[in-house]
C-alpha cells in the first residue's frame, strides 16, 4: 500500500425527512446564501423546506447555476454574496450546484484574480479562506457532497480544482429528494460513480486490501442497485444504496494508498466541454476501449476486477478481461446509455479536436503512470468511434 493522509470532516445527515435539522447545523446569526440550479429545487419545493429549516435567519437566493456550472455565473453570486455580506452558504443540488459553490465560497475571499483559482488542476488551491456552506443533494452521482473537488468551465474547458477548505460542512443525503430526477439523470448518476471507483481500482495492485475490497463493494452495489433505481422510482431500499454508493465512491477512503487513473475523466470532460454530452456518458464512451488500449499496464487489475466483481472464471485471461469489458460496456447500455461516439455524432475532426483541446491544456501525460501521451488518447478516441 502507498502512503497516504486521509482527511474527511464533512458531517452527513442521511435519511429521508430529516432537512428541518438543518436548525440547529448552522448558527443563528448567520446571514444565509441558498444556491441552486435552473428550476428543479425551486419547483420540487426543496427551496422551501430549506428556508423554513432556516427560520429567522436572513437568507437570499441565487439560482441559475447551470449543469456544467460557468465562471461568469459563479461570479454573479459571488458579487451577490459579497454585497450581502454572507456567512453561510447551502447548495441544494447535483454536482453542478454543489462545485459551483465551492468555487463561489473561495472566489468570495480569493487575493488574485479568481481565474487564478481555476490554474492549479489537482493540487491544492493557494487560497486560506472559505465561506463555510452545506449541501442538499438532489442527485446522487459525484460524490462532490464529501469531497474537496470541484470541476467549473472557463474557456470552453472544465477545469478541475482542489482545497481542503472546501469540504462541505455537512451534506443532507435524503432519497426522497431524488424521486423526482429525470430517468436519464439516475443512469447519469449510477454510471459516474461505477467510473469514480474503477478510476481509483483498474491500475496495477499495491496489496491495499481494504481499499480493493471497499472498491469491489461499492461496484457490486451499484451492479444490484443500478438498474433497480434506474427502473423502479418506488424503490426506496435501491435507491437509499445508490445515494451512499455514489458518496462512498469519491470521498477519497477509496483512493487513500492506491495508484489512481482519471484518463477517463479528463477526455470525458473534454467531450462535455466541446459537444455538451452529460458528464456520465461521455465516461462510457471513453472507458471500455480506455481498458482494452491498457490492457497489458493493468492486466493483474483487470483480471482481479473480471474475478472478483464480474465473477468471470471459465476461459483464457485474455478471454476473462475482454468478456469484463463488455459486461461493463453492457451494464452502460442496460441504463439506456449509448457508448459509441457516433452515437453522439461526433467523427475524426471531433476527435482531432479532443486531442488539440488536451494537449492545450498540458494534460499529454495521463494515467496512474503518467506515460500516456495524446497519440493513445487518440487511438482510444478512434476505438471508440
Ligand atoms: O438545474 P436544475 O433544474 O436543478 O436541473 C438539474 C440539472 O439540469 C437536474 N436535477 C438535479 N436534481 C434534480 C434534478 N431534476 C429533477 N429533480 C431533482 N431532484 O439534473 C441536471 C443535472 O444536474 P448536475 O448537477 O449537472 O448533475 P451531476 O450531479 O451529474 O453533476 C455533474 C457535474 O459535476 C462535475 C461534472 O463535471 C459536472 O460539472 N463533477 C464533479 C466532481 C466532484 N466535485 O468531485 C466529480 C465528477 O467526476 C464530475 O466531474
Ligand atoms: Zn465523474
Amino acid at each position: 500500500m502507498l502512503d497516504f493522509n486521509y482527511y474527511n470532516p464533512t458531517e452527513i445527515i442521511f435519511g429521508e425527512n430529516r432537512l428541518e435539522e438543518l436548525n440547529e447545523k448552522i448558527e443563528n446569526s448567520s446571514r444565509v446564501m441558498i444556491t441552486y440550479g435552473g428550476a428543479s429545487a425551486k419547483k420540487y419545493g426543496t427551496v422551501d423546506k430549506v428556508k423554513k429549516a432556516l427560520g429567522e435567519r436572513k437568507v437570499i437566493e441565487f439560482s441559475g447555476i447551470e449543469a456544467n456550472p460557468k465562471f461568469e455565473t459563479l461570479m454573479e453570486a459571488v458579487k451577490l454574496a459579497k454585497k450581502e455580506d454572507i456567512d453561510f452558504i447551502v447548495a441544494i443540488g447535483g454536482g453542478s450546484v454543489m462545485d459551483g459553490t465551492k468555487f463561489i465560497s473561495l472566489a468570495m475571499h480569493y487575493d488574485k484574480e479568481p481565474q487564478d483559482i481555476l490554474a492549479h488542476g489537482f493540487e491544492h488551491v493557494p487560497a486560506v479562506k472559505a465561506t463555510p456552506f452545506g449541501c442538499v443533494v438532489t442527485l446522487p452521482a459525484t460524490g462532490s457532497e464529501m469531497n474537496p473537488a470541484a470541476v467549473i468551465t472557463l474557456g470552453g474547458h472544465k477545469l478541475p480544482m482542489m482545497s481542503p477548505l472546501v469540504f462541505p460542512k455537512f451534506s443532507f443525503l435524503d432519497p426522497l429528494l431524488t424521486k423526482t430526477l429525470p430517468k436519464e439523470q439516475i443512469a447519469n448518476g449510477v454510471v459516474d460513480a461505477f467510473i469514480h471507483v474503477i478510476e481509483q481500482y483498474l491500475t496495477y495492485p499495491v496489496d491495499a486490501r481494504v481499499q480493493d475490497r471497499a472498491a469491489e463493494g461499492v461496484l457490486q452495489t451499484l451492479l444490484e442497485v443500478g438498474e433497480k433505481t434506474y427502473n423502479d422510482n418506488d424503490d426506496l431500499n435501491a435507491r437509499k444504496n445508490f445515494m451512499w454508493a455514489a458518496t462512498s465512491a469519491l470521498n477519497g477512503s477509496l483512493g487513500a494508498g492506491v495508484p489512481q487513473d482519471w484518463t477517463t475523466h479528463m477526455i470525458g470532460h473534454e467531450l462535455t466541454a466541446q459537444y455538451g454530452i452529460a458528464h456520465g456518458r461521455t465516461l462510457t464512451i471513453v472507458l471500455p476501449s480506455l481498458l482494452r488500449e491498457r490492457k497489458e499496464k493493468k492486466r493483474e487489475k483487470l483480471l482481479q476486477y473480471a474475478q472478483r466483481v464480474w465473477k468471470i472464471t471459465d476461459g483464457s485471461d485474455d478471454e476473462k478481461i475482454e468478456k469484463a469489458i463488455q459486461k461493463t460496456e453492457s451494464f452502460f447500455n442496460s441504463l439506456d446509455i449509448k457508448t459509441k461516439l457516433s452515437d453522439y455524432g461526433i467523427d475524426d475532426n471531433g476527435i482531432d479536436s479532443i486531442v488539440s483541446n488536451l494537449e492545450k491544456l498540458g494534460m499529454t501525460a495521463l494515467s496512474e503512470t503518467e506515460d500516456l501521451g495524446l497519440d493513445t488518447v487518440r487511438k482510444i478516441l478512434i476505438a471508440a468511434k
